[in-house]
């Protein structure tokens, strides 16, 4: 009764902050679009076994990694749809830096819930392992299926599971993200994220959700660059004033992160189509077409306080492979 999964991480073009349920059932309160992340991802490997008398966690070689309580809680709830009681030992590791704002939860979450599926016996649609790993972080959802990806906001939770819109080689976006610290994040994105409603401009950016989310899938659909990258900085940048203007608030970003953000304005006017987003974290994703890639690439490895680059490219979804972890 042993599976192993791989994941990727993804990055959400049209973003996730703000749920609609206090209830744990993590349903967000609007819809996102993303795209999961060829050089980010995450293996892990299940094993069921009656003889087991607790579950043992060990993540990136620590059996305390304080993720513990959220990974028992996600096996939970599979041993419940399975209608079993065997305790499990997972080992997962991350092949990126973990607790950074870089989104391991999206591909931990989702190697968790497929390897764990697989290793007890459950095959269940793609539609239902996203709603599966939805629960254990919301954006797990969304590395669930191929490619360029939509999740869709609802009131039911069967409702709230994610889709591909595209597959990985249909548009040859490059997402470079540029590590500028390695300092862990203060607040996590489940804390964080429960003030979102406080900040005044909450409501105005969820009304204008919908009208992105068209946007932006039109945009993917017609591959039109220069629109879809303007509205991606500028998706991100609202996330950040939210979070920025949330009670208390929330400042994820450090100086790096601004001198990287203003270095690509500068490379834009010199005539390079690349623009920004960032997460709950100060690392910053920088997203570029293939053919422009080496030469984005070369300028931000020249920005002083840039550590190190991870670049990806569109992925496939989560899924089982044969090499296990033990
Ligand atoms: C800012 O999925 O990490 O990266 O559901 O609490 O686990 P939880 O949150 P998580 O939130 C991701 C937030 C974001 C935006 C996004 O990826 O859409």
């Amino acid at each position: 009764m042993k599976a192993t999964a791989i994941a990727p991480s993804n990055i959400a073009f049209i973003k996730y902050w703000g749920r609609t349920d206090t209830g744990g059932l993590r349903l967000p309160a609007n819809g996102s679009i993303s795209m999961n992340l060829s050089g980010m991802t995450t293996t892990t490997t299940v094993e069921f076994d009656p003889s087991y008398s607790d579950d043992s966690i060990t993540i990136d070689g620590a059996e305390d990694s304080g993720e513990s309580a959220r990974v028992t809680e996600h096996l939970d709830r599979i041993r419940a749809t399975a209608e079993t009681h065997y305790r499990a030992r997972v080992v997962s590791r991350n092949g990126f830096p973990s607790g950074t704002g870089l989104s391991s939860s999206a591909s931990g979450f989702a190697a968790l819930t497929v390897a764990a599926c697989s290793a007890i016996g459950l095959s269940l649609p793609e539609r239902e392992l996203s709603v599966l790993a939805r629960r254990g972080s919301g954006s797990a959802c969304r590395s669930i299926p191929d490619g360029f990806v939509e999740w869709h906001a609802a009131d039911t939770t069967a409702g709230s599971f994610s889709e591909s819109l595209f597959p990985p080689d249909y548009w040859d976006i490059c997402d470079i993200v540029a590590i500028v610290s390695s300092e862990k994040k203060d607040v996590p994105t489940t804390k964080g994220m429960q003030q979102a409603a406080t900040s005044l401009f909450y409501l105005t950016r969820l009304n204008h959700i919908p009208e992105k989310i068209v946007r932006i899938k039109d945009m993917i659909a017609r591959k039109d660059f220069k629109h879809f990258g303007e509205l991606v900085e500028s998706e991100a940048l609202e996330m950040h004033a939210v979070m920025m203007t949330q009670i208390p608030p929330l400042m994820y970003w450090s100086v790096g992160t601004l001198q990287l953000m203003k270095a690509v304005r500068k490379w834009r006017c010199d005539g390079i189509p690349a623009y920004v987003s960032v997460n709950t974290g100060q690392d910053v994703h920088v997203i570029t077409e293939k053919t422009n890639a080496a030469d984005v690439a070369a300028r931000i490895r020249q920005e002083p306080y840039v550590k190190d680059l991870i670049i990806n490219m569109p992925a496939r979804g989560a899924r089982t492979v044969d090499t296990h972890l033990f």
